[in-house]
């Protein structure tokens, strides 16, 4: 009896009722959580949190690129964010002489800082519910397509009045709920953003592939810019004469540490969750899509690293390509490993069985049964095009044809992408991949999902090796000098050229026979999902709801702790300088620290160092760069990742495993001072202490 009690609370608490510590809350109406979060130890009120009227926390938080997050932490603009979204600014800036992805980089003066072209951070000047201006016009008898397009026209309207507000603006209008709501965000965009430093990849990648994703952590994941602007403080393209920013508001930094059971708070902009999604998506994620595109990226991280290891070149020129592709890869493990345990798949039947019962006799009679029709429907399809994406377009060789032919198309010149390409491009690894990649499309897809022009070169060559050998001995592609010479009179040739051939071949069965039934499939989904979303909000009325994810500002709330990630063993919330020692070895490149940590260590000291800690806060991809910040409103760590046993957060959160990772943020200072000897930073910081 008591068995069953606790499987039933078990599968409540995994899919139901928010348990403590998930979701992703809109700032604007965070005066819905702030009884909660002042509950669980938060001082502040929500006008401090998010305020449209006065200065607030979200005037420190900023989006970073396009694809993170940053924060303010002094009145001159100065930034911090993760090393791993700073890293492409950082390699543009390095060359041989002085290689600032392996060495670091710290300007001494302001003088030194390094412009970045291309790169902006956008803050958030409002958010505001307009779902009643987006859906003017339609009539619940259009179908989505004229929904579609009513709610592009009012969306185009609203965007445009709100840019021209003021100067530097940018407004977009995004769904939430799965277009239940609209909410209009308007963001002034900086785009003079300069590097000012970044700690060695030993530090600021500490730990590598190896380690990322899982705790316990020892990476130095920071790196420091500043925003400039012209003289009235507003957004400016570069220029010399710019100022460094002056912001509405900035973080203070705490060095008051952290402990288990601090309250913590998460301001960043997670990227793309599902929580609301039906079973079958699950179950299609858990036990089809993740496990084949795991087992696909296997055999190509493999080959990539059998020749990494054995050459240092190779190794320079794929780790930014090994590390993109291994970093899906990991998570997805996590994410079934998490949803096996947690049983995601059965306690959604669970839930959609209940739901189902009581939505006899409305408006969600038989929703869940037609979902889950649409998902069989759809899935066969959208694994070909899955498959289609982990194989045929993970070789370099073919992409990087369709790139050349169609900017030749477009009257340019190749040369600068036949460079940038031979830089980081080693034929042998292409190769192998290649005949990786095709057997096992050829193996795993059905035979009516398999292009015609595959099987015809099959059945000519008579295995996928003879028709590599042939392909690669015959392109243009592989051979730069050729390349970098090609013009609008080549293309005729180059349409016959094996790879272009071959990439066309795929491209247009996908364009013809894949994605327009998967766009159908998933236009019927997605208006499903609206009414099971509605229904679901229906059906628990008293359960707060959080919109999934969509890279819009969010605030996150939890409070430091440990976790179990397996039977028998336990993982303490903070980690300290020692494990980084306890980790160094030279002769593994993930763990080979520079010499200055371990001479400053065997100095003695620093053996309780804090470098890093875990959480319960709520993030998801997208988060990387956000500012973790205490009961009193005050700047402790910099958000980087999340444990392995948690990942499955992004489609449900398990509090007793799904913890963030960050930086602490005395660790960032001690690097700055002890490694980077940039302590002249820290005057313009604020300090709470
Ligand atoms: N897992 C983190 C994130 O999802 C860090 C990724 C970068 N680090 C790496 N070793 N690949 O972005
Ligand atoms: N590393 C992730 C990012 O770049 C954050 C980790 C996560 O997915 O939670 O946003």
């Amino acid at each position: 009896m008591k068995r069953i009690v606790l499987s039933v609370l078990a599968i409540v608490s995994s899919f139901g009722i928010a348990v403590a510590d998930e979701g992703m809350w809109l700032p604007a109406l965070i005066s819905q959580r702030i009884g909660d979060m002042r509950a669980k130890g938060f001082k502040l009120s929500a006008e401090d949190v998010y305020s449209v009227n006065q200065a607030s926390l979200k005037d420190a938080v900023v989006l970073f690129g396009g694809g993170c997050t940053g924060e303010i932490v002094s009145d001159e603009g100065l930034l911090l964010t993760n090393h791993h979204c700073g890293y492409s600014f950082i390699q543009r800036h390095s060359s041989v002489e002085h290689d600032y992805l392996k060495d670091g980089f710290w300007a001494m003066d302001r003088g030194q800082e390094l412009p970045n072209w291309g790169l902006t951070v956008s803050f958030l000047q409002r958010m505001e519910d307009v779902t009643d201006r987006v859906l003017d016009g339609f009539v619940p008898s259009m179908d989505e397509k004229q929904r579609d397009s009513v709610i592009r026209v009012n969306s185009g309207e609203i965007t445009r009045a709100a840019m021209e507000e003021g100067k530097g603006l940018r407004a977009s209008v995004e769904a939430l709920y799965y277009g239940n709501q609209y909410f209009l965000f308007v963001y002034k965009v900086y785009r003079d953003v300069r590097l000012v430093g970044a700690p060695p990849s030993s530090i600021g990648k500490f730990g590598g592939d190896t380690d990322n994703w899982m705790w316990p952590r020892h990476t130095g994941d920071f790196s420091i810019f500043r925003i400039y602007a012209d003289k009235d403080n507003e957004p400016a393209d570069y220029s010399e004469d710019n100022v460094p920013f002056r912001p509405r508001r900035s973080f203070k930094i705490s060095r008051a540490g952290v402990k288990e059971g601090d309250f913590t708070f998460v301001y960043g902009c997670p990227g793309s969750t599902k929580e609301y999604v039906m079973s079958e998506e699950v179950r299609y994620t858990a036990e089809i899509s993740d496990p084949e595109k795991i087992e696909l990226r296997t055999k190509r991280l493999d080959i990539q690293k059998k020749y990494m290891n054995s050459s240092q070149a190779v190794r320079i020129q794929y780790s930014s390509k090994n590390a993109s592709v291994s970093n899906a890869w990991k998570k997805w493990q996590g994410e079934v490993k998490g949803l096996r345990k947690t049983k995601t798949t059965a306690a959604k039947q669970e839930f959609e069985r209940r739901f189902g019962k009581w939505a006899e006799g409305t408006e969600y009679e038989g929703l869940v049964d037609k979902l889950g029709e649409l998902y069989s429907e759809r899935n066969p399809y959208f694994r070909a095009s899955e498959y289609y994406s982990e194989t045929v377009r993970a070789i370099e060789i073919l992409s990087f044809a369709s790139n050349v032919v169609s900017t030749i198309d477009r009257g340019r010149s190749v040369e600068g992408l036949a460079e940038s390409f031979f830089k980081d491009y080693y034929q042998p690894i292409d190769e192998e991949i290649f005949v990786a990649m095709i057997e096992a499309f050829d193996q795993k897809m059905e035979d009516r999902f398999k292009p015609g022009y595959l099987k015809g070169k099959l059945s000519e060559y008579g295995s996928v090796k003879a028709w590599k050998d042939d392909l690669y001995k015959k392109t243009v592609f592989t051979d730069k000098a050729r390349v970098a010479a090609l013009t609008k009179d080549d293309l005729e040739a180059l349409y016959k050229d094996p790879a272009y051939e071959l990439h066309n071949a795929f491209m247009t069965w996908y364009a013809g026979e894949i994605r327009p039934v998967v766009d159908n499939l998933n236009a019927k989904i997605r208006l499903a999902n609206r009414d099971y979303m509605r229904g679901q909000m229906a059906f628990e009325p008293d359960k707060a709801f959080y919109p999934d994810a969509n890279l819009t500002l969010r605030v996150a709330y939890g409070n430091v702790k440990g976790y179990s990630p397996a039977d028998g063993a336990y993982y303490a919330p903070v980690s300290t300088l020692k494990g980084i020692i306890e980790k160094d070895n030279p002769e593994i490149f993930d763990y080979n620290i520079p010499q200055v940590l371990r001479d400053i260590y065997a100095g003695g000291g620093y053996e309780d160092q804090p470098v890093c800690f875990i959480a319960t806060n709520h993030t998801s991809g997208g988060n990387s760069g956000s500012p973790v910040i205490n009961a009193d409103g005050n700047l402790i760590g910099i958000n980087f990742d999340r444990v392995w046993e948690g990942t499955m957060s992004d489609i449900a959160f398990d509090p007793e495993v799904c913890r963030n990772i960050s930086l602490d943020i005395r660790y960032l200072l001690f690097v700055v001072d002890k490694v980077g000897h940039a302590s002249y930073l820290f005057d313009e910081m604020n300090f709470a202490d």
